[in-house]
């Protein structure tokens, strides 16, 4: 019978200590783990690597050709509900296959003037099936409010699986997932993008600079097949700023940044 006050305490403990994401979905009993490596060290069971998953087991998909899939089927939706669909069904991103529970896409308006793009989805995320509703998004809703955004933006990710705990989406998830996202936006059809965090922006301008250099400068971004061209602000992902709170004056100013030029009215030629 295990001690439910003492695992209560020890979760209390983890909690104060900022420890809010677990690292993976079930629960791991290290005693056994130890118990068995001590065991494998007398007899070596070789174990085979194999995807795991809800969606089933399957083979990793080539990369060029999930790339070219991804793009003909985001030129194919015709609106944000069949591009919904498409990705959901799609599976040439590998994310899919490593534990997340559903594609997770989008939130907010169809018509933003604003699309926002974080870098992937957590457990919260994965769990509900939209992007930024765990303890960074309501932080994120909180600095939208502020800046009196709220039900003007938009709100995706560079990838629409979660990778598996919780770590950064790599360039080549990314990049399979790139042609739904350039898809979404050329849909909405915003004024700009507000890039949150180091993976996004990186990942969306193709640049290689952190993002403590890169947040509070505005980048062109161009659409590869739309040829579309939109201004983008990177800034500190909410996620960061709930470690540091210090650096929320810096992500504050990036948003008045954003706004001033969101609002400003646009002189006729
Ligand atoms: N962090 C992100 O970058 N995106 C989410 O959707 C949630 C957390």
């Amino acid at each position: 019978m295990p001690d439910i006050r003492a695992a209560e305490a020890a979760l209390a403990f983890w909690a104060e200590a900022g420890v809010d994401t677990a690292y993976a979905d079930a629960p791991i009993d290290r005693l056994a783990e130890g118990a068995e490596r001590l065991k494998a060290k007398v007899q070596p069971a070789p174990r085979p690597l194999k995807p795991t998953g809800g969606a089933g087991a399957r083979a990793a998909p080539d990369h060029a050709a999930a790339v070219a899939e991804a793009k003909v089927r985001a030129a194919a939706a015709q609106d944000l509900e069949a591009l919904a669909a498409a990705i959901a069904a799609f599976d040439g991103c590998p994310l899919k296959f490593e534990g997340a529970k559903q594609a997770v896409f989008s939130r907010g308006e169809a018509d933003a003037p604003l699309v926002i793009i974080g870098e992937g989805p957590g457990g919260d995320e994965d769990a509900q099936g939209a992007p930024f509703v765990g303890r960074a998004g309501q932080l994120l809703d909180r600095m939208i409010a502020a800046a009196g955004l709220t039900g003007r933006v938009f709100i995706t990710n560079t990838v629409f699986w979660r990778p598996p705990g919780n770590r950064i989406p790599t360039p080549a998830e990314q990049a399979v997932c790139q042609p739904f996202l350039e898809r979404a936006i050329q849909l909405v059809d915003p004024k700009m993008l507000l890039l949150v965090g180091g993976a996004s922006a990186k990942s969306v301008l193709g640049r290689e600079e952190g993002i403590l250099s890169m947040r509070g400068r505005w980048f062109e971004w161009t659409g590869e097949a739309s040829g579309l061209t939109l201004p983008a602000l990177p800034t500190l992902h909410p996620a960061f700023l709930l470690r540091q709170p210090a650096a929320k004056k810096k992500a504050w100013q990036d948003l008045l940044m954003l706004t001033e030029r969101l609002d400003r009215p646009v002189r006729p030629e």
